[in-house]
């Protein structure tokens, strides 16, 4: 469009209107933009009309004042959106309605209506719901982006935004729970970790992304009905318990989220349903190398933020996954040389008479380096054994679960980085596995099914023992420790310097360093939390590497809670196995985070193209 755009400064108030030029200029410009109480505005005169609109193109800020217009359509020149020039309507869904305003000409005065804020507020808030939803059916990051800063401003809390990603998801997937669901509930819980508030934000962000992308040209997912008079029906819990676990063995998953669904509707208990859940993920040996007992030990995470009336909706959406999955007792790792599954069968027998006797202990349970020495060994015989050990001398389900749990981390901060790159998520699939079933037995403190899970990431770390030959050292527990903590700059520093390492490939065992150098220094460890989040969510998401620290922050807690080892930090440890991991995966593209920061700028008011006005 021709012409340069002429800046009003005739600004009045008349009829809570503002003045803001005259007819006969914009006829003869055809149209003009003008500043007023914040707002860039561009007027047009169109076949005898006039029209007002914010001057920001809604996809990245470009001043529509340079646009085009032709039969009503004003066309923004930077990517093409087309919008209805008198109701600010986008004919592209990957950019957004523009406002409008209304418009008065009095006595050859134009007068343009600038909407009260609060009357402003509910409408974006309405308008941003729905197009966050739309942003999720498209699988448009951007407007996914956009729309969680202007809730967050609008007040909408993140456990709301997170549950529009959990509905959007469980309903969008007939495969139903996935990655993306996972990741956003992992995102949930990391953000509590960072100091920095555009963290926080950049956290829904990925996570309801993820949601998005995982759901994309999916079919979506019915719910079956439960059993007909479901609050009288003669199937007790037990009963749909039993019929539950054997509807999944024979892979009918029609059949067992049936069961499910019944057992949810008749008002059973969280802890009951729970059980019947977990007792099948447990039935058959590390099934899909840990996924599913993983993603429902994420449900329950995600129906502890959001409540428990999602429960149908959210648990359901794991039956498939169940049905599904590959049992270990089909690999012939878990079967030859050594057949483990005979062996873990073996020990399933004894195990009611060993838990007898770790009852009757009276000993306080400790593990010992030569507990973790065998974990990590070569014997699997030897490390059933010692488990077993571990239960008659009164140790707890949670507290072996959480030493099994520091076995599998030490993996990976032992991990050489001259192995194969895949492997990285062999040694992760143990640990993530291993931190899921430490919580979910928090909620079944004394589940015998469960129990028989800590034996399986027992012996997937058995079976990923080649990873560690030979074994990293870990970093000296005295390196150089991070100076200056009280000064503010230098906590940036250190930040940037860590970032800096993160910045290069392959700087696996620096960052480790630099991180026992973090630890060395007390009261950095918060810090550090942030700053690893921050490394992470920089990134384009990994399923995996966020899998890996959010697992890692959780064990590190654990184990400063459970004080299960004495003589080491192994919370130290953990930190450096999730350290290495991250730097192992960094640096991507971080296209993500690119979308996320025109957003941000957006959002901010901030101009993409400054010099164009
Ligand atoms: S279409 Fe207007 S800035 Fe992209």
């Amino acid at each position: 469009m021709d012409g340069e755009p002429l800046i009003r400064c005739m600004v009045q108030e008349a009829n809570r209107s503002l003045l803001v030029g005259t007819l006969e200029e914009l006829k003869r410009k055809g149209y003009f933009s003008v500043t007023v109480q914040g707002h860039d505005i561009v007027l047009f005169y169109q076949e005898g009309e006039v029209y007002a609109l914010d001057n920001r193109c809604p996809h990245m800020g470009f001043p529509l004042s340079r646009g085009s217009t032709k039969d009503g359509i004003l066309t923004c020149d930077w990517h093409h959106a087309r919008f209805d020039i008198k109701t600010g309507g986008c004919f592209d869904l990957w950019a957004d309605d523009v406002p409008v305003f209304a418009v008065n000409v009095i006595d050859g005065n134009i007068f343009v209506r600038i909407e009260q804020a609060n009357k402003r507020k509910e409408h974006l808030r309405a308008h941003h719901l729905q197009r966050l939803n739309d942003a999720m059916e498209q699988n448009i990051a951007l407007i996914v982006a956009k729309s969680v800063l202007t809730l967050d401003s609008q007040e909408v809390s993140s456990s709301d935004l997170f549950r529009k990603g959990l509905e959007y998801g469980t309903r969008y997937r007939q495969e139903g729970w996935g990655v993306g669901l996972t990741i956003l509930t992992c995102m949930m819980n990391l953000a509590p970790f960072s100091r920095i508030s555009e963290d926080r934000l950049r956290a829904i962000y990925h996570g309801l992304s993820a949601v998005a992308d995982d759901c994309s040209g999916q079919p979506p997912r019915f719910t079956v009905s439960p059993l007909p008079d479901v609050q009288s029906t003669s199937a007790d819990v037990g009963t749909l318990k039993r019929w539950f676990r054997h509807f999944i063995e024979v892979r009918d998953a029609d059949g067992a989220e049936r069961c499910l669904i019944t057992a949810i509707r008749a008002g059973k208990d969280q802890n009951i349903i729970a059980d019947m859940l977990f007792s099948a993920a447990t039935d058959h040996r590390y099934l899909d190398s840990g996924h599913v007992l993983d993603f429902t030990n994420k449900a329950f995470e995600a129906l502890d933020i959001v409540g428990w009336d999602m429960a149908e909706q959210v648990l359901t959406s794991l039956v498939t996954l169940y049905a599904k999955a590959t049992r270990m007792e089909e690999r012939s790792s878990w079967r030859h040389p050594v057949d483990i599954v005979t062996l873990l069968n073996d020990c399933s027998d004894k195990l009611p008479a060993v838990l007898e006797r770790g009852k009757q202990s009276q000993k306080t349970w400790k593990a010992s380096k030569k507990t973790v020495d065998v974990l990590l060994g070569d014997n699997p015989a030897a490390i059933v054994n010692i488990l077993i050990e571990s239960l008659q001398d009164g140790a707890k389900h949670e507290e072996l679960a959480a030493i099994v749990a520091y076995a599998a981390a030490l993996r990976i901060a032992q991990f050489p980085i001259t192995n194969e790159y895949s492997d990285w998520n062999t040694a992760l699939h143990t640990f993530t596995f291993a931190n899921a079933v430490q919580q979910a037995i928090h909620r079944l403190p004394s589940s015998k099914e469960l129990l028989r899970a800590i034996f399986d990431i027992a012996m997937s770390n058995y079976l990923n023992r080649f990873l560690n030959v030979p074994s990293v050292a870990l970093p000296y527990d005295k390196e150089e420790p991070i100076n200056n903590k009280n000064s503010e700059s230098n906590q940036g520093n250190n930040m940037n310097r860590f970032l800096d390492t993160l910045d290069k490939r392959h700087q696996v065992n620096e960052a480790a360093k630099m991180v026992v150098g973090f630890l060395s220094t007390q009261g950095e460890e918060e810090e550090l939390s942030s700053i690893l989040v921050h490394a992470l969510l920089r990134e384009d998401r990994s399923f995996h590497t966020i899998q890996m620290l959010e697992a890692a922050f959780r064990q590190k807690a654990e184990l400063q809670r459970l004080q299960i080892l004495d003589g080491v930090k192994p919370g130290s440890h953990v930190l450096i196995a999730t350290t290495r991991y991250l730097a192992a995966h960094t640096p991507t593209a971080r296209a993500q985070r690119q979308t996320f920061e025109i957003a941000w700028r957006l959002h901010q008011g901030g101009k993409l193209y400054e010099e164009i006005s």
